[in-house]
């Protein structure tokens, strides 16, 4: 999820993003185990535009006799239903055993019947480090239409960055609520799903939920910080954007069942763009998957989902918000980083990671955990009192805190993050460890002093976060996950003053404002580029404007990344200024994700359910095309090692450029090396006028050799001012 990224050795505080192998699950009176399972059965035929008040809807009458059909042991589906989704999306959840779930799943007209599974959660110096100042050029009446839901942990209303000082009334077509909370004409919706109860606050008590919507849609507050760290100004992609607060996680874990029912009501109220820093550790196939089914009907009606690619990449996972219809998007660094110092006795410094606002610690005794863990338990009846405990394996500061230590070094699997601990911290990589112990055997009081953070300038960013996870796409190996890259690492924006700033209840500290990292805190940037580029194009679909996003990200430096290029890190960075005039987009609908859904398997009749039309029919097979046939902005074809292969993909580009009359040829950057080979046909395409389409063909051809995984090159259309770029990537990377 977009959550708090959960570090392997802090697991602290950075939002996280992990598949949840709970299912809410229960033993029913009768012995039978029962657990909550989404039926999904596709679009919402009912038309139901408010919600109902009181009494039963025709859809939900629908979904209770469909489910007193199949249950034979004497109850009822009153007490069996969750939820019913029936303002945007068709279904229901329902606490079912597997009997049940059988019986359930050959039904007709339910498209899927799976288990709801649990999701975790994974200065603003950001926006100007992508060349989006705060005086970029702004479309503020349209600005102030554009309504966005966020998926997370709720809000604090009371934060500056949610005033809503000299804004209008909502939108007349907004039809949100704010159910046990306060709205104001920022924030003009809140609503809270935790498993079907109804009466519970959406006031946030994690900070991640204020963090994320600060990022998208914080007004401008100048002088904040973290008790100086990253100081400056906070503010949000679209600061005269509204907010829509659909609270679905609690305390790090997210159902669901509750977050499709949040994309049902965020759908219906109105929302134009969602916001989700939320996912699991590895995808599931799009009608199994809440977030999937969501988006796909928040797509039909206009609205983008952009989700958070998960921070899974150094315990194995990947990339897991994949479906075609909703952009992921990966974590990178800005030019500023948070160091903090170890100075030993001996006068050698080692520069480490953390934010540390605690006063400089002084020569403090240094000291090694008695058997080598700084695990609570392991830790538990020995004292380190004024002493800086080094823990070699990793601790979010919960043990040392508890062992009354003064401060603590940790060695830590994610070098680039800097996080907030509980008590003076820094945090180093293996080798600064070694250094630090040859000190230690060699002296007779070793000694170290911990500095307070400082942030410094960071010249190779953009570098993708360690934590970030990568592609493939499991799913739909055909198509580029993540998307882009946008800032995830030491991000400050807004917090509530419910959850100390380190997330450790025995800290005491707590601020307006605080530094976080992960994919979640990724995902809220490209949010806001979607909503800034949707004020200025209030009728572009989500693809346009995912294609505009994806074709004008700035390419990053493959040499200074990790392996994988765009597999690890997209198209490139996010660049809002310029996703604003992409001169062409790749636009797709409906039935060209039908059709690519065909491609891959899924047949006629599900495929009806889920939009809802007898038209819907996949081609006979032999005829029904290819993923790549799909007009998606980027283009990846899985080979096989060492064989000889030849893919074409189709696409068409539409004129958006004013004033209309233009001429785009095409530049094929890289692809020439000895692996493959890239064409494009024809080479030059000659628009008459604005929203006009062409089509092209881009051919790559040749084979990669064994023990060579990937290569990439890019197609480039170009105006001679705009420039609209796709990258190609060939790869031969296991993806079962
Ligand atoms: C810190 O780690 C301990 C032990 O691993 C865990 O019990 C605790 O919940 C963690 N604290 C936070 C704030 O994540
Ligand atoms: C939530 O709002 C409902 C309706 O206004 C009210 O009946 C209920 O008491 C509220 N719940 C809480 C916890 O405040
Ligand atoms: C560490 O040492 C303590 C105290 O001797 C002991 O109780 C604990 O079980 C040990 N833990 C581990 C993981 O070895
Ligand atoms: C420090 O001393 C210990 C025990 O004598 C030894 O095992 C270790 O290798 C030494 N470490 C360094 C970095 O010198
Ligand atoms: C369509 O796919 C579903 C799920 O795999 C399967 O149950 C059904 O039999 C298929 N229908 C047809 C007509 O092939
Ligand atoms: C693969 O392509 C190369 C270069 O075009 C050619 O020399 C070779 O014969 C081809 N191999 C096969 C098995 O088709």
């Amino acid at each position: 999820m977009g959550t708090v990224l959960k570090p392997l050795a802090v697991s602290l505080l950075l939002a996280v993003f992990l598949l949840g192998t709970l299912d809410a699950s229960e033993i029913g009176s009768d012995g039978d185990e029962k657990q909550v399972y989404i039926v999904y059965m596709g679009h919402q035929h009912q038309h139901e535009p408010s919600e109902s008040t009181g009494g039963f809807s025709a859809a939900e009458a629908a979904h209770h006799k469909l489910l007193n059909q199949i249950l034979d042991d004497g109850s009822s589906a009153l007490g069996r239903i969750v939820y019913s989704y029936k303002r945007s999306i068709n279904g229901f959840a329902a606490r079912l055993t597997e009997q049940e779930r059988r019986k359930l799943s050959g039904t007709e007209g339910v498209v899927s019947v799976f288990p709801s599974r649990t999701y975790q959660l994974q200065t603003t110096r950001s926006w100007d480090f992508l060349g989006f100042p705060r005086n970029a050029r702004r479309s503020l009446p349209t600005e102030g239409e554009v309504i966005v839901g966020m998926l997370d942990t709720g809000v604090w209303p009371d934060s500056p960055s949610f005033s809503d000082d000299g804004l209008g009334p909502p939108p007349g077509r907004w039809k949100g609520a704010c159910l046990n909370f306060t709205c104001n004409n920022k924030i003009i919706g809140a609503r809270a799903y935790r498993q079907g109860r109804a009466g519970l606050s959406p006031v946030d008590t994690a900070g991640h939920g204020s963090h994320t919507a600060s990022t998208v849609a914080g007004r401008v507050v100048e002088g904040v910080g973290l008790a100086g760290v990253a100081a400056g100004s906070a503010r949000g992609g679209v600061p005269g954007a509204r907010l829509a607060i659909y609270k679905v996680c609690w305390d790090d874990f997210c159902a669901g069942e509750d977050i499709l029912a949040a994309f049902d009501d965020a759908i219906a109220d109105g929302v134009d763009v969602i916001s989700f820093s939320i996912g699991g550790k590895l995808p599931a196939p799009y009608f199994e998957n809440a977030a999937a089914i969501g988006s796909f009907h928040a797509m039909r009606r206009g609205v983008l989902t952009s989700a958070s690619a998960g921070n899974s990449a150094l315990t194995g996972g990947r990339v897991g918000n994949v479906a075609p219809w909703m952009l992921s998007v990966a974590a990178s660094s800005t030019d500023r980083r948070l160091v903090a110092k170890l100075v030993l006795g001996n006068g050698k410094t080692i520069v480490g990671a953390s934010v540390n606002i605690f006063p400089k610690l002084e020569k403090a005794p240094l000291a090694l955990p008695f058997n080598g863990s700084c695990q609570p338990d392991s830790l538990a009846g020995q004292s380190y009192r004024g002493k800086i405990l080094l823990c070699p394996g990793g601790s979010n500061g919960t043990g040392p805190l508890l062992a009354g230590a003064a401060g603590t070094v940790i060695v830590n699997a994610e070098p680039d993050v800097a996080f907030v601990f509980p008590l003076p911290a820094v945090t180093i990589t293996q080798d600064q460890f070694t250094q630090i112990l040859a000190y230690i055997n060699r002296t007779r009081n070793p000694v170290g002093s911990i500095h307070s953070t400082k942030a410094t300038f960071n010249s190779d960013a953009p570098i993708v976060a360690s934590f970030s996870s990568t592609g493939p796409n499991l799913i739909s190996p055909g198509i580029l996950k993540p998307d882009l890259s946008a800032p995830g690492i030491d991000i400050l924006a807004a917090w509530t003053p419910l959850s100390p700033v380190s997330g450790n209840l025995r800290d005491n500290r707590f601020a307006a404002y605080n530094v976080i990292s992960g994919t979640s805190m990724a995902c809220p940037h490209a949010t806001g580029a979607a909503a800034y580029v949707k004020s200025f194009h209030p009728g572009w679909s989500p693809a346009m404007i995912m294609s505009a996003l994806i074709t004008t990200a700035t390419p990053m430096d493959p040499a200074r990344n990790p392996g994988g290029g765009e597999l690890v890190y997209g198209a490139g960075q996010l660049n809002p200024a310029a996703a604003r005039d992409p001169g062409l987009v790749y636009d797709a609908r409906e039935d060209d994700y039908v059709r690519m859904l065909c491609a891959e398997g899924y047949n006629s009749t599900q495929l009806r359910a889920v939009t809802g039309s007898d038209a819907t029919v996949c081609p006979a097979s032999g005829e029904s095309g290819a993923t790549a046939d799909l007009n998606y902005p980027t283009m990846v074809h899985h080979a096989a090692p060492g064989k000889n292969f030849t893919v074409r993909f189709p696409r068409t580009a539409t004129n958006v450029g004013a004033p209309g009359r233009s001429v785009y040829t095409a530049r094929i950057v890289g692809g020439s090396g000895p692996y493959i080979r890239v064409a494009v046909a024809p080479r030059r395409l000659a628009f008459s006028r604005l929203q006009q389409k062409l089509s092209f063909t881009v051919k790559v051809s040749g084979a990669l050799p064994d023990g060579n995984e990937f290569v990439s090159a890019a197609v480039v259309w170009s105006d001679g001012v705009r420039q609209v770029r796709s990258p190609i990537i060939v790869h031969t990377v296991d993806v079962q």
